[in-house]
């Protein structure tokens, strides 16, 4: 069902914006498109437009890693966010705290073992019977401020562990029996409830979010520690990705940042979700160091293979950081994109 949403609608996204800047495929000066990671059936959707429009007139071509692209758009933004910086980049489908050393320099500092907490949220938000419409996490955020943070003792995830990276498999466990527990029934949506049913929902929401924030936060803490012993002269953390648009998390996060006289940067929302800019920006500073393949041929050969990354990891995990749990699942994993540059750029040497 979502290669069949993305091949529906890829011409026509293509064309609107092609249209609403006023230019035409001959205008411009490369194609940059997203490779990796993500559902490869989807993917290469992307990858064949992008192909296409590149051969029919002769343009270079660039492949982007969807999650440098989340953390780059802070640059478009923030013209003097120099390397090396930090981001946290949180979305429904991954966490990730890296550490940008340079263009296509990343050192991965903890991801997401199970689920990412934008699922966390949309979970929740389901299960409360809130409205969806925009998504579950801004439902949540707004339902959360009638509630009471402290009214449900939810426990941290991964205390235990003394590493960087996120869990929200067992917080949504938790918060699944809390609700069970008092009875709640998702049928009825939450603008029918009564008061007290509604109180009640609120206060899951804001305990919810308070717990799923905190673990940012003791996760953000580490993180900046662990970067400032490899990189002493860190001045910001970029925070990007769909949940960053959450203004409860941002102000947390600005604490935390504060403490260790760091700067936040925050995107504004509507780069914070996935959209052509920042894959198209992320183009743009590959092109600018040299880094594209050359325009592919006019027609395709039928049996050509595309190369398409669905695991992608985006730098080298820390040292230090690295967890058992997780190297035990390495299978079938592409090289990271910073391996790869490493690589070449020692071949031209
Ligand atoms: O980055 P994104 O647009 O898409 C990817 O997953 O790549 O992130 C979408 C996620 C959804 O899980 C959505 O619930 C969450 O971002 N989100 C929020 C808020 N707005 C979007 N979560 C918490 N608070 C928000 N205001
Ligand atoms: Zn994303």
């Amino acid at each position: 069902m979502a290669e069949e949403a993305h091949s529906q609608v890829i011409d026509q996204v293509v064309q609107e914006a092609l249209n609403q800047a006023n230019l035409s495929e001959a205008d411009l000066s490369a194609v940059a498109v997203t490779i990796g990671p993500g559902l490869s059936l989807c993917l290469r959707v992307g990858v064949q437009k992008a192909r296409k429009t590149a051969g029919s007139f002769n343009l270079p071509i660039i492949g982007v890693h969807h999650m440098e692209a989340h953390a780059l758009v802070a640059r478009l933004m923030e013209r003097e966010l120099q390397f090396p910086f930090m981001a946290l980049l949180i979305s429904g489908g991954h966490n990730l705290l890296i550490l940008a050393q340079g263009l296509g320099q990343y050192i991965q500092l903890g991801t997401s073992i199970d689920d990412a907490i934008g699922e966390a949220y949309d979970k929740t938000a389901k299960w409360l019977g809130l409205d969806m419409r925009r998504s579950g996490g801004p439902a949540i955020e707004e339902l959360a401020r009638e509630g009471d943070a402290e009214s449900i003792k939810f426990s941290i995830p991964m205390k235990q562990h003394k590493d960087c990276n996120f869990s929200y498999a067992g917080l949504k466990t938790q918060v699944r029996l809390a609700i069970e527990s008092r009875n709640i029934n998702a049928e009825i949506p939450i603008s029918c409830a009564s008061s007290q049913d509604r109180r009640s929902r609120a206060d899951i929401a804001a305990s919810f979010q308070r717990v799923a924030v905190l673990h940012l936060e003791e996760r953000c803490e580490r993180a900046i520690e662990w970067a400032l012993k490899i990189e002493p002269s860190i001045k910001h953390l970029v925070v990007s990705g769909g949940v960053a648009s959450n203004q409860y998390v941002r102000a947390r996060l600005d604490q935390v940042v504060k403490k260790n006289s760091l700067q936040l940067v925050c995107p504004p929302p509507s780069l914070c979700t996935d959209n052509g800019v920042m894959v198209a920006w992320t183009g743009i500073e590959h092109f600018r160091v040299g880094r594209f393949d050359p325009p592919p041929p006019a027609v395709e050969s039928e049996d050509f293979v595309y190369d398409l990354r669905p695991r992608w990891p985006l730098g080298e995990e820390y040292a230090e950081g690295r967890s058992e749990a997780r190297s035990l699942r390495k299978a079938r994993i592409h090289p990271s994109l910073t391996s790869i540059i490493q690589a070449s750029l020692q071949q031209q040497h």
